[in-house]
């Protein structure tokens, strides 16, 4: 989807929880981040639906708040239209940044893109209400790329990643706070992602409560615009 506007090395101080060949060369698919309710799909979903635990410190996730939160001003949550994806949240896109948030955004950018990916200089923050989620969507490919990075900052959630050929097929992720993921290629494309509502957010069986939570998404561009369809930025596709 990609409502609104929006659409954006392995460092010591962050540990991998999951992740893949081109950070690691022990691939350990069965870790404590993810939950697979259909094996088949474990090798695939790994490779290209990656999370690092603890990306940014209290302190650097301060930092990014402290740029973030004047933003907002008088905007208001949004709760309003039944067939928005997105429901109890506020988003904009930010492109002046403090230093310090600064150096975090490009350690971000050179953990999730490669050389070839065009990346899209605004970056995304997204902020939902304690009762806030995100419905199955997948970002519309005429404004987004191969790469979806997102920061999740205040509050824990549950990501489910649901296969768009047979939705048997579907896996959680657990993002931490302070937590980055980085879903690419057949996961971004292939999979659509939601952020589970409180009635729901449960990782293998443990209730992760979701209280007001503000990620900052940076997203690749599409490698060729000129072979996309027309589209809407505000065209979200909804997978239910
Ligand atoms: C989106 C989206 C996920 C997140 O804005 O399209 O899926 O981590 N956001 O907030
Ligand atoms: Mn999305």
């Amino acid at each position: 989807m990609i409502s609104l506007a929006v659409v954006c090395r392995c460092l010591s101080n962050f540990r991998v929880v999951a992740t893949c060949r081109r950070y690691s060369s022990n691939l350990d698919c069965e870790n404590e981040v993810y939950h697979f309710h259909h094996p088949e799909i474990q090798e695939n979903a790994t490779r290209d639906m990656l999370v690092f635990d603890n990306f940014v410190s209290e302190e650097e996730e301060n930092h990014l708040l402290s740029d973030i939160e004047p933003k907002w001003r008088r905007l208001r949550y949004q709760f309003d239209h039944w067939d928005n994806a997105i429901q109890g949240y506020r988003e904009k896109e930010i492109n002046s940044w403090s230093n310090e948030s600064s150096l975090i955004l490009r350690r971000l950018r050179q953990t999730a893109f490669s050389d070839l990916d065009t990346q899209r200089s605004l970056v995304h923050v997204l902020d939902l209400a304690d009762n806030g989620y995100i419905k199955p969507h997948i970002d519309s490919t005429r404004f987004c790329g191969r790469v979806i990075a997102g920061l999740s900052l205040l509050s824990p959630s549950v990501m489910r990643l649901t296969e768009n050929a047979d939705q048997s097929k579907y896996f959680d992720v657990l993002l931490n706070r302070r937590s980055l993921y980085i879903m690419k290629d057949g996961v971004r494309y292939n999979y659509s992602h939601e952020i589970l509502p409180n009635e729901s957010s449960y990782f293998k069986g443990d209730f992760i409560l979701k209280k007001r939570r503000i990620s900052v998404i940076c997203r690749s561009e599409p490698d060729s615009v000129e072979s996309q369809p027309p589209g809407d930025l505000l065209n979200a596709h909804l997978s239910n």
